[in-house]
């Protein structure tokens, strides 16, 4: 098993595919156990990877993902059949803005495009249980968020850099969630509904 979540980071980091980063997903699976969650709703499958990490950690979870780009869709197909998870991993082929759900969860994890943080929120805040939690992932954007100087930085860093700010605001002055920022991973929000 283990070999075979290396073999995933592997394909990840030499296809350049976007991963959780590991103290990111001990931290998501931790929280999982402890907080007894049963179902997430994840925007942002890419290969499958924190899908298949979250379920392995919890044995009657129920993992419903959403992938916009095919080849990264297929390999996740693939991923979750070789785990034998497709019973309790739901994928999603499409455009998150175009996915209208009616579930419930008590997690929705936001780990899809950094800049449309806001807008999945509003989308699928309907889907969250009463006490349920939006974990986001990326807070830090590679240390970035943190710094000053952004006069040298690529204008779509700067515009996703700008996004991720707007989007702490968004959380911080959010009165019907309560939100923790965390340094683990590239850095976790926890947005309790109130
Ligand atoms: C950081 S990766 C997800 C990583 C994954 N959660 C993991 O840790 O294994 C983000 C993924 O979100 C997908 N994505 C971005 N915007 C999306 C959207 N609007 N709808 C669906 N998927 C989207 C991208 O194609 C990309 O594969």
């Amino acid at each position: 098993m283990e070999e075979d979540i290396k073999e995933l980071e592997d394909y990840a980091h030499l296809n350049g595919i976007p991963i959780m980063e590991k103290d990111g997903i001990i931290y998501l699976t931790n929280f999982l156990k402890k907080n007894s969650i049963k179902s997430v709703l994840e925007v942002g499958t890419a290969i499958g990877y924190s899908a298949i990490q979250m379920a392995l950690a919890v044995p009657d979870l129920k993992v419903v993902t959403i992938e916009r780009d095919e080849e990264r869709y297929l390999e996740a197909v693939k991923n979750i059949k070789k785990f034998h998870l497709e019973d309790r991993i739901t994928l999603i082929f499409n455009d998150a803005f175009n996915v209208s759900l009616s579930d419930k969860f008590d997690l929705i994890f936001l780990d899809a495009a950094k800049a449309q943080n806001i807008r999945f929120f509003e989308r699928f805040e309907k889907n969250l249980k009463p006490k349920g939690v939006f974990i986001t992932d990326n807070m830090h954007f590679h240390g970035l968020v943190q710094e000053e100087d952004t006069s040298k930085m690529s204008r779509s860093v700067r515009g996703i850099v700008r996004k991720i700010r707007e989007y702490i605001t968004f959380l911080e002055e959010n009165e019907d969630y309560k939100t923790e920022f965390i340094s683990i991973g590239d850095g976790l929000a926890i947005s309790w509904k109130k």
